[in-house]
């Protein structure tokens, strides 16, 4: 392998679809996030449903001061009781770090935290480019019937913190019925 290649990737921009060396590809569960969910009865009898696949490329190793890394959500449509599926959601361990995310399919919502715990929220439709500022928690909702998929860029040293997210939650959650 040339350093060349090593340093690139395919995305498909239809699909967000990432592929290449060094791509690496996690699947999470409904049972994952036990503890995130509002009703913990109806998350433990869908434990085993696929909730989201997320690929990371990582032209350099996570932690590398001053790179940019790259990857692609792809978030079920679903519903744990009556909340929409959803990522866990985190800060970034590096608070005044921010985030880039451009959905590709689907529909949902992006919810973004600031640190007094005033949620906001951005819709996701396909083409929508969502910057995440620094000191801002963030996760995303799918609130349609279709995978929500979307590219992110993200500071390679910016690391990730779920266990506020764990402990305390989001100001608000996204529930049937919802609106903003
Ligand atoms: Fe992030």
């Amino acid at each position: 392998m040339t350093e060349a290649n090593m340093n690139s990737a395919l995305t498909n921009l239809l699909t967000a679809e990432i592929s290449g060396p060094n791509v690496v590809e996690s699947r999470r569960t409904v049972g994952d996030l036990t503890g995130y969910w509002q009703d913990a009865d109806a998350a433990l009898r869908t434990a085993t449903e696929l909730l989201y696949i997320t690929q990371s490329w990582f032209p350099v190793a996570e932690g590398t001061e001053g790179a940019i890394l790259w990857g692609n959500t792809t978030l079920m449509p679903g519903l744990v009781g009556d909340e929409y599926y959803m990522t866990r959601g985190h800060w970034h361990e590096k608070l005044d770090r921010g985030e880039l995310c451009v959905t590709t399919s689907g529909t949902g919502l992006l919810v973004l935290m600031d640190q007094h715990r005033i949620t906001r929220f951005e819709k996701m439709t396909p083409g929508s480019t969502h910057y995440v500022p620094g000191h801002t928690a963030h996760r995303t909702v799918n609130t349609g019937d279709e995978p929500l998929v979307f590219l992110c860029a993200w500071p390679a040293d910016c690391g990730h913190e779920y266990g506020s997210i764990l402990r305390d939650g989001f100001s608000r959650r996204v529930c049937r019925g919802f609106s903003l």
